[in-house]
This record gives C-alpha cells, sequence and structure tokens, in this order.
C-alpha cells in the first residue's frame, strides 16, 4: 500500500492534510520534525506542513537536506515552501506581517502539479488561501516559478526533474476551492500513487495496533451514548473481543430511551461485556437547589468521576482505558485552545480527569467526526447512534434554565422527544447539527378550554453548523414548528407556550447554559 508522510511544522492545518490525502485514498500518517530520515524515506511521497515560525527564527525546524536529494516526490506547503527554499538556495525574504486570507494567484507556467487549475477569479486568476509570513522571492536554481501573488512572487514553484514541489497557499483548505486538486496532482501524476486506502483498511490497522498494544490485558471504556465513544468501543471490541469491558454511567440526563438503545446496541447486538451503572438518584441529589450553569456542570462532572472511578476500582485491574479522543478536541486542549474554551467548561464535562491511572488508547486520534460516523458505519453501528446529534455531556441539565428536578427532567425529555420524532419524520435531521428543547425558567399566562392557566415555556433551538464553533438558527418550515408546538402544549404536562430561538452563535451559544 502506498504511504505517504506528513511532516508536521506546527501549522494548525497539518491534520487537514493528511485528511485530504486519505479522502483521496492514500493513506498518510504525521511525523514530528524530529523524525529520522529513514523513517520518512519508507514512504512514497513526503508533504512537510506549513508552520508559525519564520524559517530565519533560531532553532527553526527544518527538514534535513539529504531529503530533497533522495528522489522521493516532495510537496513543500507555506513553512514547507519557505524551508524548501531556503535549505536549496533560494531567495526568501523574512517579514514582519503576515498575509492572511483569501488571495488570487496568476498562473505563470504549465506543470502537472497545476494540472486542470483553472482561472475562477478575477482577471484569469486562480482563488487560493493564504497564510504566511516570509515570502519566497526567487526559487532555488533548478526551479521555476509556477504562480504569483502581488505579495508573492513565487507562490508556487516546481522542480520536476528532482521531483520538488511547492505551494505558498494552502491547498488542503476549503477556501483554495481547487487545492484537492493540486494535492491529487502531486499523488497521481507527480508521485504515481495508487488510491488503495479506505476506512476497512483503517480498520484493519487499528485492530492490528490495539492488539500489539495491550495484548492479553484488559481495556476500560466508558460509553456516553455519543457517537465517538461509541465507535471507539465498536473498534476495540473488533480488535479484542471479551478483553473490552465498557462503562455506561446513566446519570438520569439523558434523553428518551437513551439507555435502552446503548444496552441494545452494545450488550445485545455486539455482545460486548457492558456495566450499566443506574446513577440517576446520586445524580438528581447533587442537582438539588443548584440554578448557577457553571456549578451544575462542575457538580455533574464531579459526580460522573466519582461514579466511574467506583466502579473501575470494582471491576478489578484495568490497565488500559479506551477513549474517544478526536482530532478536533486534541487541537482544542492542546495549541488552539480558543476563547471557546474558556466560555463554559465545557468538553471536560462528562469526560475523564488526565490523571487516573490508566493508559490511553485513543485510536480516533487523527480522525475527523464525518470520518467517524463512516467508520462507524463501516464496523456496523446502527445509524441512531452513527448519525446522532452532539449531545452536552451534562446533557438535559443545562436545558433546564434553573434547578433540575424530577417533574422538569420529564417535562423536557418528553418536549425533546417530541422534536426528535417529528425532526425524523420530516427528513431534515441530517443538515441539521442539533434541534433540541429548552425548559425556561419562567411561567406564563395561557388559556386551556374554560381555564386559565400559568406555565412554562419550551424555547425550540435548531441550528446548522460546521463544526459548533460557529451556528445560525435553521430556517425550519413553518409546518413543522407548528406541529412540534402544538405537540409540546398538548403532550406535555406543565407547558402553554413555545418560542423559537433565532439567535446565531456567535453571540449567541447553541445550549442555553
Ligand atoms: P455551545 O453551547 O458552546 O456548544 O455553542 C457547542 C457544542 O458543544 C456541545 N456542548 C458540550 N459537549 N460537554 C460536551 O461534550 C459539554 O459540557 C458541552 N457543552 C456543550 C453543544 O451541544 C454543542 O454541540
Amino acid at each position: 500500500m502506498d504511504r505517504v508522510a506528513v511532516v508536521d511544522y506546527g501549522s494548525q492545518y497539518t491534520q487537514l492534510i493528511a485528511r485530504r490525502i486519505r479522502e483521496a485514498g492514500v493513506y498518510s500518517e504525521i511525523f514530528p520534525p524530529t523524525a529520522p530520515l529513514e523513517r520518512i524515506l519508507a514512504h512514497q511521497a513526503v508533504v512537510l506542513s506549513g508552520g508559525p515560525s519564520s524559517v530565519y527564527d533560531p532553532g527553526a525546524p527544518l527538514p534535513p537536506p539529504e531529503l530533497f536529494e533522495a528522489g522521493i516526490p516532495v510537496l513543500g506547503i507555506c513553512y514547507g515552501m519557505q524551508a524548501m527554499a531556503l535549505l536549496l538556495a533560494g531567495k526568501v525574504e523574512p517579514s514582519s506581517h503576515r498575509e492572511y486570507g483569501r488571495s488570487e494567484v496568476t498562473l505563470v507556467a504549465e506543470d502537472p502539479l497545476l494540472d486542470g487549475v483553472v482561472p475562477d477569479a478575477s482577471e484569469g486568476r486562480v482563488t487560493v488561501w493564504m497564510s504566511h509570513g516570509d515570502v519566497v522571492l526567487s526559487p532555488p536554481p533548478g526551479f521555476r516559478a509556477l504562480a504569483s501573488t502581488a505579495n508573492c512572487p513565487v507562490a508556487a514553484m516546481s522542480a520536476p526533474a528532482r521531483r520538488l514541489y511547492a505551494v505558498q497557499f494552502h491547498p488542503e483548505v476549503a477556501h483554495t476551492p481547487q487545492g484537492m486538486l493540486v494535492l491529487q496532482n502531486f499523488l497521481f501524476r507527480i508521485a504515481g500513487l495508487t488510491p488503495s486506502w479506505s476506512m476497512s483498511s483503517f480498520v484493519d490497522q487499528a485492530v492490528r495496533e490495539i492488539r500489539a498494544r495491550v495484548g492479553h490485558a484488559r481495556v476500560l471504556c466508558a460509553l456516553s451514548g455519543g457517537v465517538d465513544s461509541a465507535v471507539t468501543a465498536a473498534l476495540v471490541h473488533r480488535a479484542i473481543g471479551e478483553q473490552l469491558q465498557c462503562v455506561f454511567v446513566d446519570n438520569g440526563l439523558l434523553r428518551k430511551g437513551e439507555g435502552q438503545t446503548v444496552r441494545r446496541t452494545f450488550q445485545d447486538r455486539f455482545g460486548m461485556r457492558l456495566l450499566y451503572v443506574d446513577a440517576a438518584a446520586r445524580f438528581l441529589g447533587r442537582l438539588g437547589g443548584v440554578v448557577d450553569p457553571e456549578e451544575k456542570r462542575k457538580r455533574i462532572g464531579g459526580e460522573f468521576i466519582a461514579v466511574f472511578q467506583e466502579e473501575a476500582e470494582r471491576l478489578g485491574t484495568i490497565p488500559f482505558l479506551a477513549q474517544g479522543t478526536l482530532y478536533p478536541d486534541v487541537i482544542e486542549s492542546t495549541s488552539f485552545r480558543g476563547p471557546s474554551a474558556t466560555i463554559k467548561t465545557h468538553h471536560n464535562v462528562g469526560g475523564l480527569p488526565s490523571d487516573l491511572r490508566f493508559t490511553l488508547i485513543e485510536p480516533l486520534r487523527e480522525l475527523f467526526k464525518d470520518e467517524v460516523r463512516v467508520l462507524g458505519e463501516v464496523l456496523g453501528l446502527p445509524p441512531e447512534i452513527v448519525w446522532r446529534q452532539p449531545f452536552p455531556g451534562p446533557g438535559l441539565a443545562v436545558r433546564i434554565l434553573g434547578e433540575v428536578t424530577e417533574e422538569r427532567l420529564a417535562a423536557v425529555r418528553d418536549a425533546d422527544a417530541i422534536v426528535q420524532e417529528e425532526i425524523e419524520v420530516s427528513g431534515l435531521g441530517r443538515g441539521l447539527w442539533q434541534a433540541f428543547a429548552v425548559l425556561l425558567p419562567v411561567r406564563t399566562v395561557g388559556v386551556m378550554g374554560d381555564y386559565r392557566t400559568y406555565a412554562q415555556v419550551v424555547a425550540l433551538r435548531a441550528v446548522v453548523s460546521q463544526d459548533a464553533m460557529t451556528a445560525d438558527w435553521a430556517r425550519l418550515p413553518y409546518e413543522l414548528l407548528a406541529r412540534i408546538s402544538s405537540r409540546i402544549i398538548n403532550e406535555v404536562a406543565g407547558v402553554n407556550r413555545v418560542v423559537y430561538d433565532i439567535s446565531s452563535k456567535p453571540p449567541s451559544t447553541i445550549e442555553w447554559e
């Protein structure tokens, strides 16, 4: 199988490069700049990623110059291009300001790298995404410039006889509309690779790795009902069967039927060892009288860890813990901790602290959410799990504004079930990031038959989003809104009004707490 090494110089897009290569059907793996050259050369092609450094920074990570003499096809992207130019005696100018954003390049020479790339912007130019400081002013001897912009005399360059190629722009991002074509040209026309990678080969490889890593030891996995932990469990189960012990903590804050779905899927259908812990009363007890959203999250997070640890101890010595960490979680918790991470004590809730005594197994670390869903399908998980909406770790507690009581939980759970049913029937579900009901802490006046009512309000929230960092309210058809509203008011006790949330994120968030 052909393999591509992606050398990571710290760009926020490195993983996206690897992902695009996988999308093109070629296996790719990411290596740090310190990886020995022999390991890199064991691949059929190399991509040098972008990165935040200037090639002139003291200690800037640079590839070994021998890489360029080895005859292996190399594609330098952004910083990768500047490093290639510097090491091969091109002229690279340090720049104090970064060029960032949409740009238009003029193609100045024909080359297999740009085969099929057509002008899509003004004056015969091609739209690309730029994010760089240093600029290559003239290509190294033996190279020629393929494209340029006003700020960048060399926006792409190549030395076909040496199989060396580079682009200043980012072909891996969606903002470079023809970027995938550039990557494919490199992989297939230039490096001559064969697209033979698929999600099933990912499964085979992950299974081999998990087996090699855990041997005969047992592995623990906390199922949350969500897609990430479900796919992790299914994958680890495929690898080690009975050695996997799953634990599902039912905190009583789940949506209707969720506990049963988890049992049915993992215990009955997959035959996994599943410990089902009914901890609803414990969680509800901890939430008594609490109205502050952060306090709710803290208590739920703390209680989850306490319950999980107690149960794990009861299960005896289990050295490994399988977790469904995805690539976006990895970047969110490391280099790109954006402001959103501190707005709510987010993704830590419903998760486990990092100082547990387990050795972690994170087979989804390299994947994006949509890749995980495809993997889930390959592993035979049912659609209701694979296509499940994101659901917050603190569950319905953050969709009940004010105190969480058994009665209010029942109301929001029933209202939510109606939302899910109607969205399902409408067939619009896959286009939405999330759709759910929120129970508000106010009462309003209504009229029912001859009686005046004074009852609660449900807010309906439905959003479209790519990654939850930004979101817009969904333009649901009025008819659908009407059906949901009348069903909630008629079927959910204690609710006499339904409103629709028309706020986008930012400045609002998706959840109300
Ligand atoms: P917000 O409300 O910040 O939410 O726009 C963004 C996305 O994250 C989900 N979310 C959580 N997920 N634990 C999680 O695992 C949490 O504590 C949590 N809080 C919010 C939310 O449902 C949305 O998809």
